[in-house]
């Protein structure tokens, strides 16, 4: 099970496998503008606070930038267990 917190409230939100935490969190009232939705153009990049990333981008990080696991694009990423995004 994948869920997020919000590090300024603390607020956790359980992200469903069939949804990605863009939509998860807009359902829960939290709001990360998108565009491609698929990895590429860096509209809803987000910096992780803490937390293992799964990438799933389509290219918008490289390599490098992917191993540092500080951020991600939740629109197609995901992770394992907790992750803290810097929102
Ligand atoms: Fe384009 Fe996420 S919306 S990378």
């Amino acid at each position: 099970a994948l869920t997020v917190r919000i590090a300024s409230t603390g607020q956790s939100i359980e992200i469903p496998p069939d949804q990605s935490i863009t939509t998860a969190l807009e359902r829960h009232g939290v709001s990360i503008p998108v565009s491609c939705e698929q990895g590429i153009c860096g509209t809803c990049v987000t910096r992780v606070i803490s937390g293992e990333i799964e990438h799933r981008d389509g290219g918008y990080f490289t390599e490098a930038e992917r191993a540092r696991g500080d951020q991600m694009t939740p629109c197609c990423s995901r992770g394992r267990g907790t992750l803290v995004l810097d929102l």
